[in-house]
């Protein structure tokens, strides 16, 4: 996959258009056990919650399947596409501040966790409860406590508040409703702020076994993991950029310590840490123009094909053989009409029109959001190995307009 070369992107070129995701499952495999082995290294009963909305390609939640990983899903379109993916419903974890009754309902009777966000849920947990005595319900709490970074979270119940006690009595008064897994997140991706989520799960966790007599099998302390970066990606960030090793030894060794057992399980839910380099995107440049002193070189792609805004992703220039120039300071732009459609700014270096631009590191948060703006979406192809597989077909007019009315 590296070695990307121009034979090889005109081959694709002819076979796919001029635009495409390359995805790197490889690549992601690596990620998941090298992730894995760093904290098992230190806290054996681990494991991974793969986050799919970060990028829910099937081929990846497939291969968290296939290595005993859970599902983190976020809707009940998530919970399908794990379903799909062959996932039992015992490994999906849902998580969400809005969720469909039905299918969480559907989902609880067939053996899934369910994290509570807000009291809003308990009427339908207990009513199926009751409905149900035969069937023990896997409910978790989304837990929102203060880690020091700034930040007050809308998602979860307040540890300290009376709604988090009203939960615990949902347990208390309902015996076939256990609390499998208690479950936090924190956006920020510093690593200094992972000892105090887990110190706080830890604590929360043994006010659990208090008033409940025992402990959640699973402590899930979320995502919010840096994915691996070449240098010229980690300088553009004002962040320390973390190792997997670093989270680990930040949160693994509180579990460790308060759990020499190591009972209960630890989850963590990483996203970006696994899919950020599993995906690169190629486009062809288009054309190039000066507008009063200014090169605009624009691509077939958008900046809401690779994510990243505000940065220079890292990106490597394919020639195609045309006649190339040097440029100075040049914004290489994407199709949209948004003037803030910048994929690299103050481009310094030579390219021709007809050239492919690759950027790394797309793959996290890009497939899942690209908007229909303009154009449907391009393909995605796993070159990793040998042989080309088309993991996503190129979107056609009618897989966008086949829900409009053209009456
Ligand atoms: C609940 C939850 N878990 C996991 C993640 C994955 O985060 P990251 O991509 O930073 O690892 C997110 C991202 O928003 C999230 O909301």
């Amino acid at each position: 996959m590296r070695g990307l070369t121009k034979d090889k992107l005109l081959s694709l070129a002819e076979e796919f258009g001029g635009a495409f995701y390359l995805l790197d499952s490889c690549q992601f495999q690596a990620n998941y056990t090298r992730l894995s082995d760093e904290f098992k290294k230190i806290y054996g009963n681990f494991n991974i919650a793969y986050s799919y909305k970060t990028n829910y390609t099937p081929k990846l939640c497939k291969i968290v399947n296939e290595n005993g990983g859970y599902a983190e899903v976020v809707s009940h379109m998530e919970a399908e596409i794990a379903l799909r993916s062959g996932v039992h419903p015992s490994r999906i974890i849902w998580n969400g501040p809005i969720k469909n009754t039905d299918k969480v309902n559907e989902l609880l009777l067939s053996g899934a966790t369910v994290n509570l966000d807000s009291v809003y849920e308990f009427h339908n947990i207990v009513s199926l409860a009751e409905k149900h005595p035969e069937v023990t319900l896997n409910v978790g709490i989304r837990c929102n406590f203060d880690v020091g970074d700034g930040v007050v979270s809308r998602f979860g119940i307040d540890t300290d508040s009376d709604e988090f006690d009203r939960a615990l009595e949902l347990f208390v008064s309902h015996k076939n409703i256990y609390l499998v897994n208690l479950q936090c997140h924190f956006a920020k991706r510093n690593v200094e702020f992972w000892p105090a989520r887990a110190e706080g799960m830890v604590k929360t966790a043994k006010r659990v076994e208090k008033a409940l007599g025992y402990l959640p099998r699973r402590i899930d302390i979320g995502g919010g993991i840096y994915g691996n970066m070449e240098d010229e990606l980690k300088a553009q960030f004002t962040a320390n950029i973390a190792g997997y090793a670093d989270y680990a030894k930040a949160a693994a060794t509180v579990f460790k310590k308060h759990f020499p057992d190591e009972e209960p399980e630890l989850v963590i839910e990483p996203g970006s840490a696994l899919a950020g380099d599993c995906m690169q995107f190629a486009g062809c440049v288009e054309t190039i123009k000066t507008v009063r002193g200014k090169t605009y070189i624009t691509m077939l792609g958008s900046q809401k094909n690779i994510s990243m805004s505000g940065i220079n992703p890292p990106m490597r220039v394919i020639s195609m053989g045309g006649e190339a120039t040097d440029f100075t300071d040049a914004d290489i732009v994407g199709y949209t009409c948004i003037e803030g459609d910048v994929m690299y700014r103050g481009f310094n270096g030579r390219l021709a029109v007809g050239d492919f631009l690759v950027f790394s590191n797309c793959g996290s948060y890009s497939l899942v959001m690209k908007p229909p703006f303009i154009f449907p979406n391009f393909p995605v192809l796993d070159i990793c190995r040998e042989e080309v597989e088309v993991i996503k077909k190129q979107e056609t007019f009618d897989d966008i307009f086949h829900t409009f009315s053209f009456r």
